[in-house]
């Protein structure tokens, strides 16, 4: 979607439709940069905190120069700002920069909530799982992979939903070579087993998702077992809830997972009850 509000490190606000990154940035070049994504409720960048140091964690491990977390802030206030939204989605990108430099590009966009997302979250998805064609300790195994960093390199994700898609389905589950569940294309992955909430682990290389912190605390809140660990995909296909959970799009029922229908084919109560208190807790004081 296109943003309404730019604003890029040393330039300020800039024409949204005016060109940011150079031929030779690593960002281009490469696909080397890191990126996030938070969303605004009622001018309030929920959970900036942690989108902060996930960003600042994976520019680190892909080496990039520093950018301070003041400049990061300053951009994220002037493209708010400039945007005139109160409710949004929020990115920081934080390129290598240009070629020799030693300097990082950084930029922050402001766009508007998808429109249909309160209607996809009301019907539920479907979704379909992929082979990621790595087993489920690679990239514990082999850093290099960047498990858990959350950089632009996103086109094997990108591809793993047009699959989904052509498989007439809105989303990816990917899955490890041994068929050990990972996470979604853009989003982690839950579902309800007996009465235990699953999510997999972190040592599994998934991304630490800011949303997946916040719903492993209100989810025990709530007084629900949230368990985390490596479970096959015949632990979810059992499941009598599925669903996603992503900044933006908060939590996402699913209704299929590879064509099999999920409890009466409804988003399911513990989705709508997380999603609620997820909800609650972004939007306290804004
Ligand atoms: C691969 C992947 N996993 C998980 C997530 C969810 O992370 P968060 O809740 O921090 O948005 C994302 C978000 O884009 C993602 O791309």
């Amino acid at each position: 979607m296109k943003p309404v509000a730019v604003a890029v490190l040393g330039r300020g606000v800039v024409d949204p439709d005016s060109p940011v990154i150079a031929a030779d940035d690593s960002a281009l070049a490469r696909g080397q940069a890191a990126f996030e994504t938070l969303r605004v409720y009622g001018g309030r960048a929920f959970g900036i905190d942690e989108h902060l140091a996930r960003l600042r964690a994976s520019a680190a491990r892909m080496e990039l120069p520093d950018v301070a977390r003041e400049d990061l802030e300053a951009l994220a206030h002037q493209a708010l700002a400039a945007s005139g939204l109160q409710d949004a989605a929020l990115r920081f990108y934080w390129t290598g920069g240009r070629d020799g430099a030693r300097t990082a590009t950084a930029l922050a966009t402001v766009t508007p909530i998808p429109d249909d997302l309160e209607t996809l979250r009301a019907r539920g998805i479907r979704v379909v799982s992929l082979d990621l064609g790595i087993d489920h300790a690679a990239r514990a195994r082999s850093p290099w992979l960047l498990g858990g960093v959350k950089s632009t390199s996103y086109a094997v994700h990108v591809a793993a939903l047009a699959e989904a898609r052509r498989r007439g389905a809105d989303d990816a589950v990917l899955l490890a070579s041994d068929g050990m569940v990972l996470e979604g294309a853009t989003s982690n992955v839950w579902w309800v087993a007996g009465e235990r909430i699953r999510t997999p682990g972190l040592e599994l290389g998934i991304l630490a998702g800011v949303t997946r912190s916040h719903l492993l605390r209100l989810g025990r809140d709530l007084g629900y077992t949230m368990e985390e660990g490596a479970w096959p995909l015949d632990d979810v296909l059992a499941a009598t809830e599925v669903f996603l959970s992503s900044s933006v799009r908060e939590v996402i029922g699913a209704v299929a997972v590879d064509g099999r229908t999920v409890g009466d084919g409804h988003p399911g109560p513990v989705a709508m009850a997380l999603q609620a208190a997820l909800r609650s807790e972004a939007t306290r004081g804004a």
